[in-house]
């Protein structure tokens, strides 16, 4: 754009010229006998067309030269940040940490995600945002929409995202026993890493949080911490600590727990009625699953009502669709019982088990085989294909059969990493945490 604004600048200049030259040649040799007496009137057209000849070119020039306010705040800005902010002098969002999205198209959350978005844009509101709600009931989802969002609408100069590792041991009825491995130190140094201070890691405590406050304060950064319940270190205590180095700065956060502290909470409920009837009908859709569209509204309304509008659960049970009459699967649904408000722990997986147990029933040998092997990976990233293929035992054709049928049965999702652009094939937490603790119990 700059480029071709010069090169008009000077065509212009360069033709302006042209008809000075013109002029005063004509006037030289046509005019200058008659007007021999009047020689100001020659020296006067030509004054005033070298002077519009002079402001046209000036101004087109001027227009091309940098913003020097502009240049000065970032240079100013940089250099109170030296080492640490990025080279680009043009704002850009870096967001390339981000995990791929699990879903198409986030459904029912508009006035959720309209809620948050104030808050986040809100300069004196609340400087972290936290998301707490039971397993699959779309926490991950709801962040990863989140961030898409501040990225799209240049909320923030960049999205980092860091996330608590899902391993076994960190699922529930073990909760507490071997937690992972995020503590407010690591988050520090996933915070500096994904910001390009990649010396920052190696420093000692105080040197370390004094480098990412400053990388924190001369940017404005929104930072999504998801899965705290498998944190190390207690999620509030890591709230605690992560304030004071906020301002402009950000963070989303989300966990199964609710969060304690100055934060702006939110309570994810399962999708409403409406909700979960638009999400029956589009994952019906995607897996060309026909009982759904069969159905009456009174009979989805039935689905809605006992999963509580949880998207995983819905999923699972628009599975069973595909191979069960809809009266056999609300038959099965009757048994299931909710968990209520801040019900316990084991509620919730009471409730989660009647779900997932009758998709397992309905699963072939080898996928159940298939579904083993896939439980080996760490739940959210799994693995590509040919991961997935060595750890199976499975040939060619029994594997892509039995990956679709576990993708019908929404045992198992496919996503495509975004820095690999690669089709990975993995399973949810709470799906792994069923396979792994009661279905494989009962083989
Ligand atoms: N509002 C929604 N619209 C569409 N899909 C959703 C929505 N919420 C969740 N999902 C999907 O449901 C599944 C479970 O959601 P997830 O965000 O992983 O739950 P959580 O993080 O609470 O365990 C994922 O496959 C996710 O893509
Ligand atoms: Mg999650």
């Amino acid at each position: 754009m700059k480029r071709r604004r010069i090169l008009f600048a000077f065509i212009v200049a360069t033709f302006l010229t042209l008809i000075v030259g013109l002029l005063s040649n004509l006037a030289a040799t046509y005019l200058a006998p008659t007007w021999a007496d009047k020689p100001w009137i020659i020296y006067v057209a030509l004054a005033v067309t070298f002077l519009i000849s002079l402001a046209v070119s000036s101004h087109l020039f001027l227009k091309t030269l940098p913003d020097f306010e502009t240049t000065a705040q970032t240079n100013s800005l940089s250099s109170l940040s030296s080492p640490d902010q990025p080279s680009s002098k043009q704002p850009q969002i870096i967001a390339s940490q981000l995990p791929g999205k699990s879903y198409r198209e986030l459904i029912g959350r508009d006035i959720l995600i309209g809620d948050v978005l104030a808050a986040l844009r809100d300069p004196s509101g609340k400087w972290i945002v936290t998301v707490d709600g039971m397993g699959g009931i779309g926490k991950t989802a709801l962040v990863r929409e989140l961030a898409d969002r501040c990225a799209s609408e240049h909320l923030f100069d960049a999205v980092v995202w860091d996330q608590a590792p899902k391993e076994s041991q960190g699922l529930p009825t073990t909760a507490g026993k071997g937690k992972g491995t995020l503590t407010y130190e690591t988050v520090l140094d996933s915070i500096a890493r994904q910001l390009g201070a990649l010396d920052v890691p190696r420093l000692k405590r105080p040197e370390k949080e004094i480098r990412v406050k400053g990388l924190l304060q001369v940017q404005r950064v929104l930072i999504v911490l998801d899965n705290l319940e498998t944190a190390k270190e207690s999620q509030n205590e890591i709230v605690r600590r992560l304030l004071p180095l906020l301002n402009p700065s950000k963070t989303l956060m989300t966990s199964r727990h609710r969060f304690q502290g100055d934060v702006y909470a939110v309570h994810l409920p399962g999708l409403d009625e409406d909700g979960a009837l638009r999400f029956i009908r589009q994952e019906a859709k995607e897996k060309n699953i026909q009982n759904v569209s069969n159905a009456s509204v009174s009979e989805l309304k039935q689905i809605a009502e006992t999963t509580g509008g949880s998207p995983l659960a819905l999923k699972l049970v628009v599975g069973q669709l595909s191979l069960l009459p809809l009266a056999t699967v609300l038959e099965q649904l009757r048994k299931v019982k909710l968990p209520k408000g801040d019900s316990d722990k084991n509620d919730y997986v009471r409730f989660y088990k009647g779900i997932f147990s009758p998709s397992w029933k309905l699963m072939s040998e080898d996928g159940k085989k298939l579904l083993i092997s896939m439980s080996h990976f760490a739940p959210g990233i799994g693995g590509t294909y040919e991961a997935v293929k060595a750890t199976s035992d499975l040939t060619n054709e029994i594997l892509a059969g039995c990956i679709d049928e576990l993708w019908r049965l929404s045992f198992l999702e496919k996503g495509e990493s975004p820095s690999l652009k690669k089709v990975r094939y993995y399973l949810h937490a709470l799906t792994q945490y069923f396979v792994l603790s009661d279905i494989v119990k009962v083989l």
